[in-house]
């Protein structure tokens, strides 16, 4: 995710801006920048890679004592990590910084090339600039232009901005990112930042800013354009600032899912269609299947996406673990449209089994979450995840995350094969837009997880089981138990259990059991009695009461199993989440695991 900071004060801003960046490098980033103002002087630094880059070509410009400066850390979403894309972004006399996504910044540029306005990214952010200075020219009012700009902008944004026309102010608006402001320790001083990080030790007073409260900094005082703020106390640890407040990245991340599911749909949900600028409509000429490729969680997400694909698009669709893929010797069709599902772009077995697509001539297609890894260079399409980045080894929101922007692209593919109705993609893209609220955390329910989870802490091991779109998920909370509490668990489908595993059921052997209203419930109703028939201690996650069950969490009803695919993934989450806290396991660096594996 993107970072920013702003500085006004008497310390040397350049150091200021660059010890901020420094401590905003946890959200990740490809490329960094700082924009300078002194009486006349609008000075720019930017770099690729990281903030060390950007140090060393500081260094390289006047070392003059400058009083007012932004900063940003870039993680892409629009555009490759180059020096072009980094910011600020300049417009004639003034730099704008900014963490979120413009949804309507094609239509803005449009106008503004029509207005004579030359850009020279392949950002979404540099219409900001363009579009204020184009007010301000117009107005000759720099407050106004402001408005006006912000007025003008839809999406999820936080923006500063400075410029030569007022050389002592910067410009903020908060819309959906997070931003803060700072009174600092010394007169006159105000920082700003996108987490309070950066801040500790240097202020002590702040205003987590709201959606739509923005306003104007000077060394004279903060002036906001509404009184919807209030002062507050910074927290004093950094790290637990950076964990923003939770004990563990893991759970800041599993609550981060309802926000980030929000970032990997803007500009691609649009009312009734679903719009994906890196796929050309012709993407599935001379194609009739999809071939799915991954590893881990990733797989999990690659084979819940097949029920889609095929339910949906009417594509035929297979899955692959990519270490079984890449040594099988498999049958390729260049009438293939080869997916890799990647959090990291870089697990070896991936990697490898992309470059073997590749090699064979197939249409490549990556879905990922880290820009400018080696599976988005290789990949012929590359499509971001943007869910930010994931420190937790235990991935959580990148597969939320992959298994969303998996869900568009069944859409978007049964749109161009005409295989849906207008009626069932309206029904699907509203279901859609519910997932962030679905993916929300319910505290009751947290509160009833942490409670229940003394019970598991021991047995002969888990069964997670499901049917149909619900096995992959099952599959997934057995990878989460495993991976964090050491605990041995397997999913399975649920239809499966007679063939054999039922002959494990005893009193200590957990059965979690997936039981969606929505999708085949009467069938998997009646594997879960089977189980309960031979004394399995089943727990049951289900919107619909269930008395056979030892463990019952309530989900919400609703109208669509995805909905309750995502609010069942969070328990899930949470359930091993809890397990190993009482354990007392590493959550965030498990044993004997790495976040990417990119080694066979
Ligand atoms: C997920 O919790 C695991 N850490 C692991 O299975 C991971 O999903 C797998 O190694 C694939 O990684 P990738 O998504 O970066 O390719």
């Amino acid at each position: 995710m993107c970072g920013i900071v702003g500085y006004i004060g008497n310390k040397k801003t350049q150091d200021v801006l660059l010890n901020g960046l420094k401590d905003l490098e946890y959200r990740g980033y490809d490329s960094a920048g700082i924009a300078l103002l002194e009486q006349d002087n609008i000075e720019v630094c930017k770099a690729v890679g990281k903030v060390d880059n950007l140090r060393n070509e500081l260094k390289k410009i006047n070392n003059k004592n400058y009083k007012i400066g932004i900063g940003h850390t870039r993680w892409a979403t629009h555009g490759k990590p180059t020096y072009e894309n980094a910011h600020p972004h300049l417009g004639e006399y003034s730099y704008v910084v900014h963490n979120g996504i413009i949804e309507n910044y094609k239509q803005i540029k449009e106008e503004l090339l029509k207005d004579g306005h030359i850009f020279i990214s392949q950002t979404d952010t540099e219409v900001i600039v363009h579009l204020f200075e184009n007010y301000n020219n117009k107005l000759n009012n720099i407050k106004e232009a402001f408005k006006k700009t912000i007025k003008k902008l839809k999406g999820a944004y936080s923006i500063l901005l400075i410029t030569k026309e007022h050389k002592n102010k910067i410009f903020f608006f908060k819309s959906g990112s997070p931003l803060i402001v700072a009174k600092g320790k010394e007169k006159g001083e105000v920082l700003f930042s996108s987490t309070d990080s950066p801040l500790i030790g240097l202020s002590n007073d702040v205003v987590y800013l709201e959606d739509e409260v923005g306003g104007i900094a000077s060394s004279k005082g903060i002036e906001f354009f509404n009184d919807n703020y209030k002062w507050s106390t910074l927290p004093t640890s950094k790290e637990s600032a950076q964990k923003d407040g939770f004990d563990f990245f893991m759970e800041k991340e599993i609550y981060e899912q309802s926000d980030v599911s929000n970032d990997c749909m803007i500009g691609r949900l649009q009312d009734d269609e679903i719009l994906f600028d890196e796929i050309d409509s012709n993407i599935l000429e001379d194609i009739n299947e999809i071939k799915l490729c991954a590893c881990g969680t990733s797989y999990h997400a690659a084979l819940a996406s097949s029920y889609l694909f095929e339910r949906l698009s009417k594509i035929r669709t297979s899955v692959e673990i990519a270490s079984e893929f890449r040594y099988k010797k498999p049958l390729l069709s260049k009438q293939t449209l080869f997916i890799v599902v990647s959090q990291s772009g870089e697990t070896a077995d991936s990697l490898e089994a992309l470059k073997m697509a590749k090699k064979e001539g197939l249409k490549t297609l990556v879905i990922c979450n880290a820009n400018n890894s080696s599976m988005t260079r290789l990949a012929n399409i590359s499509i971001l995840a943007r869910a930010g980045i994931e420190k937790g080894v235990a991935s959580t929101k990148a597969f939320s995350t992959q298994t969303i922007v998996l869900w568009m692209i069944s859409l978007y593919f049964a749109k161009i094969k005409n295989n849906i109705s207008k009626e069932k993609l309206a029904e699907e893209i509203q279901t859609l837009r519910q997932v962030p609220k679905a993916l929300i955390v319910n505290n009751t329910i947290h509160e009833k997880i942490k409670r229940l989870s003394k019970r598991y802490l021991h047995g002969h091991g888990f069964f997670f089981i499901g049917r149909d779109i619900f096995f992959p998920l099952a599959l997934e909370g057995a990878l989460k138990l495993k991976e964090i509490s050491y605990l041995h668990a397997e999913g399975y489908p649920a239809g499966e259990m007679k063939h054999g595993p039922i002959a494990l059921v005893d009193s200590e052997l957990f059965t979690i059991a997936l039981m969606p209203q929505n999708l085949l419930y009467d069938k998997i109703k009646s594997n879960v009695e089977e189980l309960s028939a031979r004394d399995s201690t089943i727990c049951t996650i289900s919107p619909l009461n269930f008395d056979l069950s030892d463990d019952f969490i309530k989900t919400q009803k609703a109208k669509h199993y995805m909905l309750e695919f995502f609010e069942m993934l969070v328990v899930l989450q949470l359930l091993s989440l809890e397990i190993a806290i009482r354990l007392k396991n590493d959550v965030d660096m498990p044993r004997n695991l790495a976040k990417s594996v990119t080694v066979e």
